[in-house]
């Protein structure tokens, strides 16, 4: 088993990697001087595969678990359904003292946090994340939240869990197409932070694809670590945080227009990845050879890498990016890389230089989709 720390004072915490964890929950909640009783917040389809050795182990270590169980996807991600767990949380009778586990991916992880950071003023919780993506990404860092009709995870607070026990024997259900998505963020951090990493990925991507406990376990720990530094460094997002937003600007538009559902999140990133590591080529000297790795391990995953668009389309991407978060003063904000392994945050592009890299590309979007 691989451990990895994240250090934030008062607020650290750790994140344990290896097999068989899920039945190993309860004995590992046990040294963090919690109360009795607590729920273990699932998904419809994550439940039915992966909740027994976890309620049991809980229930075996002490514990009075209750299973609190949401429909799986985004649509959970509001405040309806918070409120229903609320009502859940107040039936088992939970306290102050009391916990709760996120069992799932990142949709269970963002909701049980977010009910963690507001339910009595906060409890402490603990993630189990069960995807790919969740591991890597969503489980740390302790951003938790919902979304409004409005927009994406617009509501929500910084909770840190008090644990992550990223078991890998949970990924061999995830679905194929959920699991390649994952290894876009996978590869985000080879690219910003750690070109040994970039290149592992390049050599094991075979047997990561297979899902090969071996090969995943340094690879996950390596993300996890990554993600814990970077945080740790700026736990709110005033600034370097920023650097794992390489590909977003574009992957967010992508998302938001083509309809959410359209394009899996790591989907969109892939094809803003490769977009921003050709803006970094003409803007801060990535190597084309550089540019070229990175388009060709993305296809390797089997994930997109390009669009073609309409010249109408490309308007309604760009407007969207301008819509982004990261946009001040009507400028669009990029994260650029210098080499693989060394980016740069906070990189102003002209729009034509945008439209232009958005002009290079291979296949259509079908009409629809807009
Ligand atoms: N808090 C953060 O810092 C952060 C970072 C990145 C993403 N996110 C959020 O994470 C969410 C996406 O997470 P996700 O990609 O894990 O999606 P998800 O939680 O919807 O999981 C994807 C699908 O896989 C299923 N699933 C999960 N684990 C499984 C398993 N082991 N076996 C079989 N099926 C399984 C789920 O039921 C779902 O249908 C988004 O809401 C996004 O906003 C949050
Ligand atoms: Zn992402």
């Amino acid at each position: 088993m691989r451990v990895v720390q994240v250090p934030l004072g008062k607020r650290s915490y750790s994140i344990l990697i290896g097999q068989e964890l899920l039945a190993r929950v309860g004995p590992q909640c046990r040294g963090l001087g919690l109360g009795t009783r607590c729920a273990v917040i699932s998904d419809s389809n994550v439940a039915p595969l992966h909740a027994k050795p976890v309620i049991r182990s809980l229930a075996r270590a002490g514990f009075e678990p209750a299973l609190v169980c949401v429909p799986s996807g985004e649509r959970s991600k509001f405040l309806k359904v918070i409120e229903r767990c609320c009502d859940q949380l107040a039936a088992h009778r939970l306290e102050r003292q009391s916990f709760i586990v996120a069992l799932g991916g990142g949709v269970v992880g963002d909701l049980a946090g977010f009910l963690a950071a507001t339910y009595l003023r906060g409890l402490a919780w603990v993630q189990v994340p069960t995807t790919l993506l969740a591991q890597v990404d969503s489980s740390v860092g302790g951003k938790v939240g919902v979304n409004l009709k409005a927009g994406k995870n617009l509501v929500g607070a910084f909770h840190q869990p008090r644990l992550v026990l990223c078991d890998l024997d949970a990924l061999d259900s995830v679905p194929k197409r959920e699991f390649r998505a994952g290894l876009a963020e996978v590869i985000k951090y080879g690219i910003i932070y750690d070109a040994p990493l970039f290149r592992r990925l390049e050599r094991d991507m075979a047997k990561l694809l297979a899902r090969e406990p071996d090969a995943l376990a340094p690879v996950v720990a390596r993300c996890c670590e990554i993600k814990a530094e970077v945080v740790a460094q700026d736990e709110t997002e005033s600034g370097r945080r920023a650097i794992l937003n390489f590909g977003h600007t574009i992957g967010h538009a992508l998302e938001a227009i083509s309809g959410y559902g359209k394009y899996l999140h790591g989907e969109a990133i892939a094809i803003g990845q490769v977009a921003a590591a050709r803006l970094s080529a003409t803007r801060q000297g990535l190597s084309e050879s550089e540019v070229e790795r990175i388009r060709r391990l993305f296809v390797a995953v089997g994930l997109p890498t390009r669009l073609r668009l309409t010249s109408a389309q490309r308007e309604k991407l760009v407007r969207a990016m301008q819509l982004d978060k990261k946009v001040s003063g009507g400028e669009i904000k990029f994260v650029l890389a210098r080499r693989i392994g060394e980016v740069i945050w906070g990189q102003p592009v002209p729009t034509p230089l945008i439209e232009r890299v958005l002009n290079h590309s291979a296949f259509r979007i079908p009409h629809s989709a807009f």
